[in-house]
This record gives C-alpha cells, sequence and structure tokens, in this order.
C-alpha cells in the first residue's frame, strides 16, 4: 500500500489522519482501543487481519496485499436508534466509489453487504459507543475484495464471495478506491450530522438490489419470510409480511427466496 500516493488523493476531513498497520488482529478493535483519543475522521488501515471480524462473529478473511482493510473513527452527532444510518452511509459511499471507479453495477444488500454479480464483494461491521441515547463514537469497519482470487477463499466462502479482479480479470488500485470510498463518505457524513438522512435514504434506495423482491430475514434465532417494501427514517427494514403486517427490523441476515 503507497499510503503517500493515498494521502494526495483524499480529499476530505474523513481521512486527513491515516494509521496504517502491516498487520493487525482487526483493525475495528484497534479503533476501538484508540477511540478515546484519535482525531475525528481518523482511518485505521491494515495490509491484513489476523482475526478480521464479520458480523454475526464470523470471519473476516484478510490476506496481505490484496484487500481493503479499514476502520473509520466517527463522532456523529446522532441518536443511537439512527445507528443504522452510519451503516447505510458507509454502504452508499462504497457503492458508489466503486461504481464511479469500475463502471460495474456494484448494488447494496441491507444493511451491510456490497454485491457484485449477486455475489458479496464487501462488507460493513459498524461498532458504537453510546451514552445517554446518543452515539458518541462510531468504528466502521469495511473490508472490500478487490483483488483477492476466488481460490484463496476458503470453500464455504466461495460460493457467495466474489471480488473486482474475480468478475473483470483486472487488477484495480486500492489507494484510488480507498480514497474514493473516503471522499463519498464525507459528503453523506455532513448530510447525516446535519440531520439529512432522507437523500441519504433515497440514494441507498437507488443503489439496493433488495426492494421489492421476496426475502427471508434471520434475526437472532427467528425468522421471517416477507416482500422487502422499503426502509424507515431510522434505516431499519421493512418487510410485508404474508398477513399483512409490516415489521420493521433493525438488524438481520437477508436471503433472497427463488
Ligand atoms: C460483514 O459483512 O460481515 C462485515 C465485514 C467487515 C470486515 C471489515 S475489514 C475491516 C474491519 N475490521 C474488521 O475486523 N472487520 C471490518
Amino acid at each position: 500500500m503507497d499510503i503517500e500516493a493515498l494521502k494526495e488523493k483524499i480529499r476530505s476531513d474523513i481521512g486527513r489522519e491515516i494509521i496504517f498497520f502491516e498487520e493487525v488482529s482487526s483493525t475495528n478493535t484497534v479503533a476501538s482501543h484508540l477511540a478515546e483519543t484519535a482525531v475525528e475522521g481518523t482511518v485505521f488501515l491494515a495490509e491484513s487481519q489476523e482475526k478480521g471480524r464479520g458480523r454475526l462473529g464470523r470471519l473476516w478473511i484478510s490476506p496481505p496485499g490484496l484487500n481493503i482493510h479499514m476502520s473509520i473513527l466517527l463522532r456523529p452527532r446522532i441518536k443511537q436508534s439512527n445507528a443504522t444510518l452510519l451503516t447505510i452511509m458507509a454502504a452508499v459511499a462504497c457503492a458508489t466509489a466503486l461504481r464511479g471507479i469500475t463502471g460495474l453495477d456494484v448494488l447494496i444488500k441491507w444493511p451491510n453487504d456490497l454485491m457484485l454479480s449477486q455475489r458479496k464483494l464487501g462488507g460493513i461491521l459498524t461498532e458504537i459507543k453510546t451514552a445517554s441515547g446518543e452515539v458518541t463514537v462510531a468504528i466502521i469497519g469495511i473490508g472490500l475484495n478487490v483483488n483477492i482470487k476466488l481460490d484463496a477463499f476458503p470453500e464455504d466462502v466461495k460460493k457467495t464471495a466474489t471480488s473486482l479482479r474475480n468478475e473483470t480479470g483486472r487488477v484495480y488500485s486500492r489507494e484510488e478506491i480507498i480514497a474514493g470510498v473516503l471522499n463519498e463518505m464525507n459528503k453523506w457524513y455532513a448530510h447525516l450530522n446535519a440531520g439529512d438522512g432522507e437523500l441519504l435514504l433515497s440514494e441507498w434506495k437507488r443503489l439496493d438490489s433488495t426492494l421489492g423482491k421476496q426475502m427471508k430475514v434471520g434475526v437472532g434465532k427467528e425468522s421471517f419470510a416477507g416482500v422487502a417494501e422499503s426502509v424507515d427514517g431510522e434505516g431499519r427494514l421493512l418487510l410485508r409480511l404474508p398477513s399483512g403486517e409490516l415489521k420493521s427490523i433493525s438488524s438481520g441476515d437477508l436471503t433472497e427466496l427463488p
């Protein structure tokens, strides 16, 4: 990773400070440890992670020199109940930047998956600290499969994952993608802090791959089937159940039903 080249491409407050590691346990974990002292917008970036974390306790495959593993430290002025909007913001920033740079039809699967050709290209793991119902610190972890070959994934991941290189045969500049994501995120973050989540949600709806489709949503030990109808102002998924009830879901695992 060429950090100087990366810094030259960043035009936003987010990413003005970059803390780079050749290897870490997890950039989210390191960011969490340094959250008190690091300035807002600091990006923790690693060539590889030994214990990259995905959602629901899953491992995030993070070999050196191929992909993007980074965590962004923010101190948003939003309520805890709006925290899903942070993940949606990051997903919109990633999808927009990737579409602009690659020309590929990168989409979002609510709330945190970046999809390409119906396979997972990346994911977002947002972790927050709160006080009195307000978010005090948010760590937005982003993992993007850029130049990894499919063979390098474990068998179970191979079935559902992809990378930019896998789709096109090309090798991409990670610096360009990181800068693109941070520059985009800066814009959406300003909207969010100004209390204007509406524009973000309408952009999300444009990039979402699930709206209007029959989905199964796993929420803890429960699961619900229905049509993904929309998201509400707090970023929750609105699922229309067969009974006609509209169920709002703040976190869950989505699978498309045939
Ligand atoms: C998911 O889709 O399950 C979320 C994956 C998030 C992975 C990123 S890689 C950088 C950051 N550090 C971590 O340990 N996880 C996130």
